[in-house]
């Protein structure tokens, strides 16, 4: 028996797809909620597409195509690292960074509709999403990449069913389709808005190192229940002295971001123990030897949003 909340969804694909379309699968929960619900609705009239930026965590790529096998769903992987870093290149300001990747998300989906015929375009947007892009008469709080971000003119039309969904309405229909609930948020945008300042590759590996550590620390000592609901790493465009063996270094600073929170819309800053964030920072600087200086974010939201930019 299917829940009223997931027929509605159903129903909706059904009802406002009216021919071929493409759905962006960044393999959060959102987009692999609406990706399960579409093969459901319409089985392979919709192509899902999961583009990788190179501005995606170790692994991503791969857990990603395997859920695309193991529910059946119609997909392609497109390799557009090269074209993200190179759009990106000089870009400081946050808001024209979303801007820009936005953008280039929107031509390629406007490549590959071309390529498969579709005039369609599914995403994965829920509530918050635009509402804190400035929905509803509100200002603009940061563009996510879903809705502010993209152009004004798009040659697709867009379906949004999840649009009027809080993340714990996507988090009991993610359970009800089996898929891997423990999923943390991701925003769109990935590490570019994690890399505080310009994108460089050097910024972006050692932010994909350390990210790793902090995920694999955090899940290796704290049961699911225990964990925070978001944590992750910023590199910041800060060098600062620190000391290697005996001699001088000048290294990266990296920041831990670790929030509690049920619907993004707010949340309070994770209490971690002691003895864990000092293990934490000794394995980061001890593996990745060009951070020198972790440091951790006590904010909450508000007054700060949970990622950086
Ligand atoms: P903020 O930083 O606005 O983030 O407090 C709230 C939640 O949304 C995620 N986030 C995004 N998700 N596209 C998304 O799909 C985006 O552009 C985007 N920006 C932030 C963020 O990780 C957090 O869970």
């Amino acid at each position: 028996m299917t829940s009223k909340l997931l027929n509605e969804i159903v129903e909706k694909i059904r009802k406002e797809l009216k021919g071929k379309g493409i759905l962006a699968c960044s393999g959060g929960t959102d987009s692999s909620v609406l990706a399960v619900a579409s093969k459901l609705a319409v089985g392979d009239q919709i192509l899902s597409i999961f583009v990788d930026t190179g501005l995606i965590r170790e692994g991503e790529r791969e857990r990603v195509e395997l859920f695309f096998k193991k529910f059946g769903i119609n997909y392609k992987i497109l390799d557009e690292s090269k074209l993200f870093f190179e759009k990106l290149k000089g870009i400081v300001d946050p808001e024209t960074k979303r801007k820009v990747i936005g953008q280039t998300f929107i031509e390629l989906f406007e490549r590959e509709a071309k390529l498969s015929e579709a005039e369609f375009l599914l995403q994965g947007t829920i509530a918050p999403d635009w509402i804190e892009s400035g929905g509803k008469n509100r200002d603009t709080i940061k563009s996510h990449h879903n809705v502010g971000g993209l152009p004004e003119k798009m040659n697709l039309k867009l379906i949004e069913p999840l649009r009027d969904l809080y993340k714990d309405d996507v988090r009991e229909l993610s359970e009800e389709l089996g898929l891997n609930t423990s999923l943390q948020p991701f925003p769109g945008p990935g590490l570019a808005v994690r890399v505080i300042g310009e994108i460089t590759g050097e910024k972006v590996e050692i932010l994909k190192k350390v990210t790793r550590i902090v995920e694999e620390e955090i899940e290796s000592s704290m049961k699911p229940e225990n964990r925070p609901w978001q944590y992750f790493a910023v590199i910041l465009p800060v060098r600062t002295t620190g000391v290697h063996g005996d001699k001088r270094s000048y290294g990266n600073t990296v920041a831990i971001r670790a929030i509690d929170s049920t619907d993004a819309m707010t949340g309070t800053f994770h209490k971690f123990e002691w003895d864990f964030l000092e293990e934490l920072s000794t394995k980061i600087t001890n593996e990745v030897p060009s951070v020198n200086r972790v440091v951790l974010d006590i904010t909450d939201k508000p007054p700060a949003t949970i990622e950086w930019e």
